[in-house]
Parts: C-alpha cells; structure tokens; sequence
C-alpha cells in the first residue's frame, strides 16, 4: 500500500520520501513502482492506435487520415515518458526517518500491529516539524489510540486508501475523538485534489468505529462467505462464482481476501473483536487463522487460499 500511495502522489506532483525497515524492501518497492508507471504510460501512448484498429477491425472501416489525425488529437496521452521520469524521481527512498523532519504530511502504511504504529509515530513526532499533519492508513485500529501516542492528536487521523489504490478511488478519512476540524476539512481537500492511475479520488468522512465503513460491510461479507466454505455448503470456487456470476463483484471473495493480504485480514479481524470486547460474531470461523499462523498470506506470499504461479 505505501508504495502505491507513494506513487499517487508522485503523479500529482508532490515531493515523496518513502521509507521502510531494510533497503531491500525499498527497492522492491520502487520497482514495483517503476513497473506501474511504465504500464500506465504504455496504456495511454496506445490508446489512440487501439481504438482505431477497433474501429477499423470491427466496423470493417477504412479511417481516412484526418480521421485519424483527429483520434489521435481526442486520445492523446495523459501520462508520457516525460510524466512517468517527473514522477519517478519525486520519490526519495530512505531507512531513516531524520529526514521526515520537514515533511508536510505523513502517511502511515506499516503492518497493521497497533504497538509498532505507536512506537513509529511516536518516534516521527520527535522528528517532524510541528506544523505536520499525521495520517494513518489502517484499516481497523483505533485512530483516537493510535494519535495519542503523539503530542499532535489534533493533526492526526485516519485517511483509509484501498486496495490498489491506483486504480481504487475511494478513500476513508477518519476523525479520531481529538483531531481538529481543520485538520480533516483540510485532508479532505487534499485528497479531492488528486487523482490516482483512473479516476479522482473521492474522500468521504467517516466516524471512528470498528472496520470504519467499508471494512464492516465487507467483512461481514467475507466472514458469511467463509463461513459457507466451512460448513461445506459450496466448494471456495463456487462461492467466488457464486459472488461474481450472481452478485455481480468483479472478484470473488476468496479472491478478494488473497489479494488484500490473509495477515491484513486476520489482523483487521482481530483488532475489530478486541474493540468489542470479545467475538461478537454469530458463527466463529476458523480458516483464516489456520492459514495465518501457516504463513499463507495470500498473492504475495505466494499462497493463501489459492495458490500463485
Ligand atoms: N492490503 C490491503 O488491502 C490494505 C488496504 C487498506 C489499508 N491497508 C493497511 O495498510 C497498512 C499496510 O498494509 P499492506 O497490505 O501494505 O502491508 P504489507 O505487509 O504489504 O506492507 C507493510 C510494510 O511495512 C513495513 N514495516 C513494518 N514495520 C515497519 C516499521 N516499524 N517501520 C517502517 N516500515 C515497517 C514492512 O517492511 C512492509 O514493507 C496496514 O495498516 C493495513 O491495514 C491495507
């Protein structure tokens, strides 16, 4: 996630220092990156030629050159080789958070544990200016417990991207019981002012409780769905044609939960139950634990509930 919210920013012309615990993992990170970028621009400089070999392929039609001088005109690239270089060197990898001194907003993407979220922050408010504005991207802890590890709780909140985020547009921006007015009016300004890979994307204001807002209708889904599978009432295949065949999702939800990570998932439910105080669940499931403690995490591991080529 934080990589692909580094490289949203970057497009849009903000300055970016992305950081993480090893050089090896930035440099995954940046190549993942690097990769996106190169997709995106080759996607845009085709655009023009694609649609007319589709009108000419499946119209049978024979374009007259002006026709296709004005196609290219209409469908001209918004991202080139000169927006993809631009972009690309606005991000600055670094394992040291010294130089988050004088950044004007951070954004928080670590593993989803509420204990190494504090101690991070708590470090960076030591680093960082006053005047900074600290988000997280949890997807489930509390952002009134997270913020009071700062000094800074009235410039902390929740600002929840989705996965991917280059091509999802929506994002959650959560107040936790201390964060000022100002500081979600002005995140929510921010955040309408960029775009991702697609589409602009759409901040909406959500209250602080447990799952936010998506996660809570989601999980409830995901859980049902798991549930079914362990009842044996259908095969994992069948639920997830079941949801994309039947309920029109374009993924399924086994689908879904190896793209969004088995250890996100387990940790978001979790954390959800601790602060509700207990299961409140009606029928417990047990899958997603087993595959957690085996190290089956989904796409990137290789194995979750599917398996990776
Ligand atoms: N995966 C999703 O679908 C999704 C969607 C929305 C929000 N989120 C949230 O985004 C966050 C990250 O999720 P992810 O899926 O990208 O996880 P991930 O495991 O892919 O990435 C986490 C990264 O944090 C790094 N890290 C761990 N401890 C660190 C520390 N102390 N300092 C700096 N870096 C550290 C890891 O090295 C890793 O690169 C979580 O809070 C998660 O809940 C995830």
């Amino acid at each position: 996630m934080g990589s692909k919210i580094a490289e949203i920013m970057a497009l849009n012309g903000k300055d970016v220092i992305l950081s993480d615990i090893s050089e090896e993992i930035l440099n995954k990170g940046i190549a993942s990156i690097e990769q996106s970028l190169a997709e995106l621009v080759r996607f845009h400089m085709q655009k023009a030629e694609k649609e007319i070999r589709r009108l000419e392929n499946d119209f049978g039609l024979k374009l007259t050159e002006d026709q296709i001088k004005r196609i290219h005109e209409h469908l001209k690239p918004t991202y080139d080789e000169a927006r993809k270089q631009d972009a690309f060197k606005r991000i600055r990898l670094t394992t040291s958070l010294e130089e988050f001194a004088n950044v004007d907003l951070v954004i928080e993407a670590i593993i989803e544990v509420a204990q190494v979220k504090k101690e991070l922050f708590n470090k960076l408010d030591a680093i960082c200016d006053r005047h900074a504005v600290f988000a997280t991207n949890t997807s489930s802890l509390s952002i009134t417990e997270l913020g009071a590890s700062t000094k800074r709780a009235s410039k902390f909140l929740g600002v929840h991207f989705f996965n991917p985020p280059t091509t999802l547009p929506l994002v959650e921006v959560i107040p936790g019981l201390e964060t000022s007015e100002e500081t979600v009016n002005d995140a929510i300004d921010f955040i309408s002012g960029l775009r991702n890979n697609r589409y602009p994307l759409q901040p909406i204001r959500v209250k602080e409780v447990p799952g936010f807002l998506v996660n809570r209708i989601l999980g409830a889904m995901l859980h049902e769905a798991f549930a079914c599978y362990e009842e044996g009432v259908a095969s994992m295949r069948d639920i997830d044609l079941a949801m994309k065949a039947g309920a029109g999702m374009p993924m399924g939800p086994f689908e879904l939960a190896d793209m969004i990570g088995i250890d996100v998932l387990y940790n978001v439910q979790q954390s959800i139950k601790a602060m509700e105080g207990g299961n409140t669940t009606p029928k417990p499931i047990h899958i997603l634990r087993k595959l957690y403690h085996a190290g089956r995490l989904g796409k990137k591991t290789g194995r979750g509930f599917y398996e990776y080529a």
